[in-house]
Order: C-alpha cells, then sequence, then structure tokens
C-alpha cells in the first residue's frame, strides 16, 4: 500500500526540543532537514542529531525522512554515509533537494545500491533546469516516490520576486491568474506520467489559516496529493484539503451504484440529477473511495 503523504512537516534537523514535538503532531510524514532550515555551521552536528532522534525517539508509528544537501554541494556524500547504515531501515525516503539532472539521481541510486539500503528517494524540483528535465528526473530510478516543487529556490532561479519562503498567497495582482500554474501543471503532469506522487510546496504564512485552506484546496484541485507544511499549525487543514470530505464520499457511492445498474442494463453511461457519468467517473470514484479509505 502506499504512503499517505497529505501532509509533511520539515523539522530542522538541529532542533531537538522540534523533534521531540513533531512525535506528537498529526502529519502523515515529518522531513528532517538537514538542508535550508539547518544552518551549515550546524550541519555535521545535525546528522548525529537526527540518528539519534530516529533512533530513540517515539515517532508513534510515522513515516519518516530526511533531507539531504545537494548533490553538487560539500555536504550531501557524508550525509549519505552518516546516515544511511544507521537508521537507512527506518527511513521511507531521502529528499534531495536542488536536483539538477537525471545523471544525478543515477550517482545518488548506484550510491544507495553500494550501501545496500532500498531507501527511496524525492527529488526537489526548484530550478528552471530541473523544471525543463522534469521528465528525465522523475523517470531516472525506481526508488523515486514523488516529485516535490521548492517554490522558494524555483522563484529565485528565475528571478520571480517573492516576500517569504513561499509564493502562495503572494499573488499581488499585478499578474492576472496564479504567475506559477504552468510550473504546478508540469510537475504534475511529469510526475503522473511516472506513476509518482506529486506534493506542493508549503504556504508561507502560518499565521493565516484562511489563505492557507484555499491554497491548500488549490493544490488539491490540479491535482497535488499532498503540501509540506513548515509549523505544526498547518497540518490539520492540509490534512483536510487532501481527504475526501463526506459529500464527496457520498457522490462517489452514487455514482458507482448508478453505473453498475447502468451497466446491467446495458448502458455505459448513467444520469445522477443533470449530469452524465461514465467509465471516467468510476475510475474518479474509485480514487475517492480509495483515498477515503487511507485517511484517518
Ligand atoms: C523548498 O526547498 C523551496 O525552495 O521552496
Ligand atoms: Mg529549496
Amino acid at each position: 500500500m502506499s504512503t499517505l503523504r497529505r501532509s509533511i512537516l520539515s523539522v530542522p534537523g538541529h532542533r531537538v526540543s522540534m523533534h521531540e514535538k513533531a512525535t506528537a503532531c498529526a502529519a502523515d510524514i515529518i522531513m528532517l532537514d538537514l538542508e535550508d532550515s539547518c544552518p551549515p555551521a550546524e550541519k555535521v552536528q545535525a546528522r548525529e542529531t537526527i540518528v539519534h532522534s530516529i533512533q530513540n525517539l517515539d515517532w508513534q508509528g510515522k513515516t519518516l525522512c530526511v533531507r539531504i544537501n545537494d548533490l553538487a554541494g560539500p555536504f550531501a556524500l557524508q550525509d549519505v554515509l552518516s546516515l544511511i547504515p544507521e537508521i537507512g531501515n527506518q527511513i521511507e525516503t531521502l529528499v534531495v533537494p536542488k536536483v539538477e539532472s537525471a545523471a544525478q539521481m543515477h550517482y545518488l541510486d548506484h550510491l544507495l545500491t553500494a550501501l545496500n539500503c532500498e531507501v527511496g528517494i524525492e527529488p526537489i524540483i526548484e530550478s528552471a533546469k530541473a523544471l525543463r528535465d522534469a521528465p528525465e528526473i522523475a523517470g531516472a530510478t525506481s526508488r523515486n516516490r514523488c516529485l516535490v516543487f521548492g517554490i522558494a529556490d524555483y522563484s529565485a532561479s528565475i528571478n520571480m520576486p517573492l516576500s517569504s519562503i513561499s509564493g502562495h498567497g503572494e499573488n499581488d495582482g499585478i499578474y492576472p491568474g496564479d504567475p506559477l500554474h504552468f510550473v504546478y501543471s508540469r510537475l504534475i503532469l511529469c510526475g503522473k506520467a511516472d506513476g509518482l506522487k506529486v506534493i506542493d510546496a508549503p504556504y508561507g504564512n502560518f499565521r493565516d489559516p484562511e489563505g492557507l485552506k484555499i491554497s491548500a484546496a488549490r493544490s488539491r484541485a490540479l491535482g497535488f496529493d499532498g503540501k509540506w507544511c513548515i509549523h505544526p499549525a498547518q497540518i490539520e487543514a492540509v490534512n483536510a484539503a487532501f481527504s475526501p470530505t463526506p459529500e464527496e464520499i457520498e457522490r462517489a457511492e452514487q455514482v458507482l451504484s448508478a453505473f453498475k445498474q447502468a451497466l446491467s442494463e446495458g448502458r455505459g453511461a448513467a444520469a445522477i440529477g443533470d449530469s452524465m457519468i461514465d467509465q471516467a467517473s468510476v475510475r474518479m470514484a474509485e480514487d475517492v473511495m480509495a483515498r477515503a479509505k487511507t485517511a484517518k
């Protein structure tokens, strides 16, 4: 069964007190971060801190992953060599920032194979080059579990001004529509074409629950499977946005039963109220029911 990935809480790798708090939260996935939320002076010690937290805290059955540093930089190789022998079988994935090519994915894949570790990989797409080469990156290895959108680094890479770590909720009206719409759709297309989940960037303003709700609903409407959270206060709304509502479940049940009835009468389509449904509606309804089963 595939892991639920509605909410992914990003937690700085060097902050033990935040690890402790995270054990009790409702996020589907906890991501301990060695990259941008961990200052350079803390990175070496943070590897040990993460290993210690993963081995010793009671994570209450949560799925864990670790974001290493970028593969082209000075830290990533030692991140992998320090973490994998110790906790490689306790984490679901390595989250890999600033992936620039399929060749980098092959390199990491071979390294993990040499370490005899089956851990998955989550490449973050966060530059113009990565977005251009997203199909090759998505298809580079069977270790890939999902594509993640890194909104802040992507915006920096194309010189798009942002005022926080998230462009979500920051459109000031100068551009009609969402300036990142193409990016979301391309990522979703490239990820889904390879059977991967696609995860949206966080909503930057953690004191704006209304904005978060709208942002998460938009992500879901486009086909994203989940969203990063940068604060525990965001988890509940994000889980809700990516779980089917009682109305959606009721509608899915209606679709399945109306279509079954239609088939038994030799018809390939049916009407529910004023809407026609067919096999494609059945596939969507089955997806709703499958998500309803896995959502807590
Ligand atoms: C995440 O890494 C981002 O750059 O938004
Ligand atoms: Mg980034």
